[in-house]
């Protein structure tokens, strides 16, 4: 069979870049701080944090791995690896879809909050109670929340067609460094409001009473989202690495930008949230609720919430062009269709479950899965459910099927083993299967 041409990245600071850039999301900024809100806070973040280190790192190396050694799309890497075990890739392809398609409505509430931004409407008024109403109103409205989501895929699918490396790349470069400035300029802003340190210790005090099963699956389930692992995402990006990128090191600096990301995003939420008293558990709406009040009470108000929200737009959309990524590349190199089919396809596919997920807020409220709506349910069964179980499998795959000496190849390229080896080794044959393994059965009331 002939082999598609394939691109590569420009080299080890790309690489990093765009991984990163897939990773920083609305995962870090919308997700992570109202999952923390709901589960206790600072407990939660350590779990978190653990799950990043004990699983998310050893399973980005893993998935990087995978796409170095094949150079393929999620599919045609394990399958060119085992015929059998290509079905990983499958369930990668669908959770991709499935993810992507709240994703968009999600990323499509960024856009809408940018533009009444930039107008200004946006920051009129600081009470707490108008932008809940607000929210509210727009979440739930049949049409408008659609039309940014077709228009936040439609962004998405511009920049698949025109290829990833030159918009991608140049993008990430520009904007990780300016997200992370503003990022710590509003968390040192959001402390020092009266109140603040109050959400500082919430968020950085673990209070381990608030710990149940499921909110040790749901810090499970938010490490491999934020990292963009357990569905082949970073095997397509890694099968653009430039040869001799550094897998093992790219992981870890993927992985840390992304945990200090999630971090500031909690520094910079919660005081807000104490200091305005709201409680910390309103969920998914949190972000858009809160930091509308808040920066309305802002000096420069205009500035900060068009900011912020354009900003967050960017860094959903480097993520929803890395979902949008692995389904093209899938569909382009397996069904052995044009660039631009495949892109249509994935768009056309995303975009109507993400349709349904906007209006499973509103008009289809009644259409529930375990007294979940669509939406939820999407949220629900790809984060706790496909994520961790793909994840188990790429483990179970990487550690005892895929063969040992390619595997030392890709993260050692110069030919040494180093020092490292033995614990991702074992990190990935049995500490992250266990422990996955572990939190699925303690969920279902087993152990
Ligand atoms: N990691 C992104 C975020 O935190 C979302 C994302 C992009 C993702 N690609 C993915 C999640 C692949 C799971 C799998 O916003």
């Amino acid at each position: 069979m002939e082999r598609i041409k394939r691109a590569t990245f420009g080299g080890k600071i790309s690489a990093v870049l765009v991984a990163a850039g897939s990773a920083v999301g609305l995962g870090n900024i919308w997700r992570f701080p109202y999952l923390a809100g709901e589960n206790g806070g600072g407990a939660f973040l350590l779990i978190y944090l653990l799950c990043i280190l004990l699983m998310g790192i050893p399973l980005m190396i893993a998935e990087f791995s995978i796409g170095a050694a094949t150079r393929q799309n999620a599919v045609g890497a394990y399958r060119s690896l085992s015929k059998r075990w290509g079905v990983i890739g499958y369930i990668g392809i669908l959770t991709s879809v499935l993810i992507m398609g709240f994703y968009l409505v999600v990323a499509g509430w960024t856009a809408e909050y940018t533009i009444h931004s930039f107008t200004s409407d946006l920051v009129q008024q600081s009470d707490i109670n108008y932008h809940k109403a607000a929210f509210e109103a727009f979440i739930t409205n049949p049409w408008k929340p659609i039309l940014y989501t077709v228009l936040f895929a439609l962004a998405t699918h511009a920049i698949i067609v025109l290829g990833v490396k030159r918009g991608i790349e140049r993008a990430s470069k520009v904007m990780m460094p300016l997200l992370f400035l503003f990022l710590i300029v509003l968390a040192i802003h959001s402390m020092l409001m009266p109140g603040g340190m109050e959400g500082v210790r919430f968020f950085l005090e673990p209070d381990f009473s608030k710990v149940t099963p499921s909110s040790v699956l749901a810090a499970l389930g938010q490490a491999f989202f934020s990292l963009s692992i357990g569905l082949g995402t970073m095997i397509t990006y890694a099968s653009y690495f430039a040869p001799k990128t550094r897998v093992q090191q790219t992981a870890l600096e993927v992985s840390l930008l992304d945990s200090v990301v999630a971090v500031l995003a909690g520094l910079m939420v919660f005081p807000a949230v104490f200091s305005a008293g709201i409680e910390p558990q309103s969920g998914p709406s949190l972000v858009f609720i809160t930091l509308p009040s808040i920066f309305s009470s802002m000096p420069l108000s205009q500035l900060w919430s068009s900011l912020f929200f354009l900003l967050l737009v960017m860094a959903a959309l480097t993520s929803t062009i890395s979902m949008h990524e692995a389904i093209t590349a899938y569909v382009e190199e397996e069904w052995h269709v044009s660039r631009r089919a495949a892109s249509w396809l994935g768009t056309t596919a995303t975009t109507t479950i993400g349709i349904f997920a906007s209006l499973s807020l509103g008009a289809l409220s009644h259409w529930t899965l375990g007294g979940l709506n669509i939406f939820d349910s999407l949220d629900f069964l790809t984060a706790n459910i496909l994520l961790p179980l793909g994840g188990l499998l790429t483990c179970l795959f990487v550690g005892w099927v895929f063969d040992r000496k390619l595997f030392a190849r890709q993260l050692y390229p110069e030919g040494r083993i180093g020092a490292s080896y033995p614990i991702v080794r074992f990190l990935i044959r049995y500490c992250a299967p266990v422990v996955i393994t572990a939190i699925f059965l303690d969920n279902l009331g087993v152990i």
